[in-house]
């Protein structure tokens, strides 16, 4: 059985609870009827119940009366959810009136109905931007107990099996966080290798990625990555991760031997991890679009409860899979 298929697997044996705030739109609705008919998950859509029944009769889309509505206009826990933002915000000086407005918004009922344990993770981004999706999910779920940074994963499924896991590999942070400090790029390292262990079923062998490899080039931009590689090593010393590494001597054996020869990850790693958001998300596209992978993703991590988001580009087939990965994180809920 490949990858996604033990996920859609251990999902369906395991049944969660996923919002999903843009029910409206096309590939959403249409993904989340497979998913019911397939018995992968519970869905709850969220939109007006008459435009989703209309979608419902125009794409004929027999399953999805299995499928929780709520109208983000008019539910009967609606005033729960405002005191619930209130709670949480008022300290960020947050009105009761803005409150009850956004409570309004899909891509924070969803997450509060997460926070009041009523879903247990929420897929979105088929119509709107990573940081709409993310904002929310900042404010109301938060990071889990101690992890300082969320970031993104992209699972690539590559064509040359001689790279990474049989040609998988992971990528971080290709979704969140813009420029991270050592520390930050430290903890994204640690939360991707529990993702990769826990969820996917992988033993990590991480690649601290740059454009010099042990010394080979000098520049802050190196330093912090060399910082990040040494704190790793401090909070995991079990871990296998080696930096910094050019990506040519962290994925090519023969590379990896000349330049690093005393590295057990250098030439066999299976998780890139980025120096910045800029070349993470950068990267994947590439290796995506130049590589022809599929890139499943970002998958996010670190959050107190899972949330992912889409690119907008997705297809139909993305959005079912993230589904699929959401329902795996919320089974294993990973520390970080
Ligand atoms: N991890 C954990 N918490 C965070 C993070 C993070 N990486 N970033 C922000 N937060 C928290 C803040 O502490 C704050 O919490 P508080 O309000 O309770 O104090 C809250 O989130 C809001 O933070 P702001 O900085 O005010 O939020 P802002 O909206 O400015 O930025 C965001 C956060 C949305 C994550 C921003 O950094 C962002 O847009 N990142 C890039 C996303 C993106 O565009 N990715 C590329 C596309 S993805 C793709 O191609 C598939």
């Amino acid at each position: 059985m490949n990858l996604m298929q033990t996920l859609i697997t251990k999902a369906k044996a395991n049944r969660k609870r996923i919002v999903l705030p843009e029910g409206n739109e096309e590939r959403t609705i249409i993904a989340a009827d497979r998913i019911l008919a397939d018995g992968v998950a519970d869905i709850i859509l969220v939109g007006n119940p008459q435009e989703l029944k209309n979608l419902a009769k125009q794409y004929q889309l027999n399953h999805i009366d299995k499928a929780t509505i709520i109208d983000p206009l008019n539910n009967e826990k609606k005033e729960i959810y405002t005191q619930l933002l209130y709670e949480l915000r008022k300290n960020k000086g947050m009105m009761p009136e803005e409150a009850a407005e956004l409570v309004e918004n899909p891509l924070y009922l969803g997450c509060l109905m997460i926070k009041n344990g009523d879903a247990d993770g929420e897929i979105a981004g088929a119509r709107s931007t990573t940081s709409n999706v993310l904002r929310p999910a900042l404010q109301i779920i938060k990071t889990a107990p101690g992890i300082s940074v969320v970031s993104g994963i992209f699972l690539m499924f590559t064509q040359d099996t001689s790279y990474g896991e049989h040609g998988i590999l992971i990528f971080a942070d290709c979704a969140v966080t813009p420029n991270p400090t050592a520390k930050e790029l430290a903890d994204i390292a640690v939360t991707t290798a529990n993702t990769t262990h826990a969820i996917m079923g992988i033993e990590p062998r991480i690649a601290m990625l740059s454009f010099s490899t042990k010394g080979s080039a000098k520049h802050e931009s190196v330093d912090k990555v060399i910082e990040a590689t040494r704190l790793v090593k401090e909070m995991e010393p079990g871990l296998q991760i080696d930096g910094e590494l050019q990506a040519d001597a962290a994925l090519v054996p023969s590379v990896g031997k000349s330049k690093a020869p005393d590295s057990m990850v250098a030439g066999k790693a299976n998780v890139l991890i980025f120096p910045d958001l800029q070349s993470g998300n950068i990267s994947y596209k590439l290796v995506q679009r130049l590589g022809h992978a599929e890139a499943i993703g970002p998958i996010l991590q670190g959050m107190a409860a899972p949330v992912n988001d889409l690119s907008r580009g997705c297809s139909i087939d993305d959005i079912y899979k993230m589904i699929a990965i959401c329902c795996n994180q919320a089974i294993k809920q990973v520390k970080g």
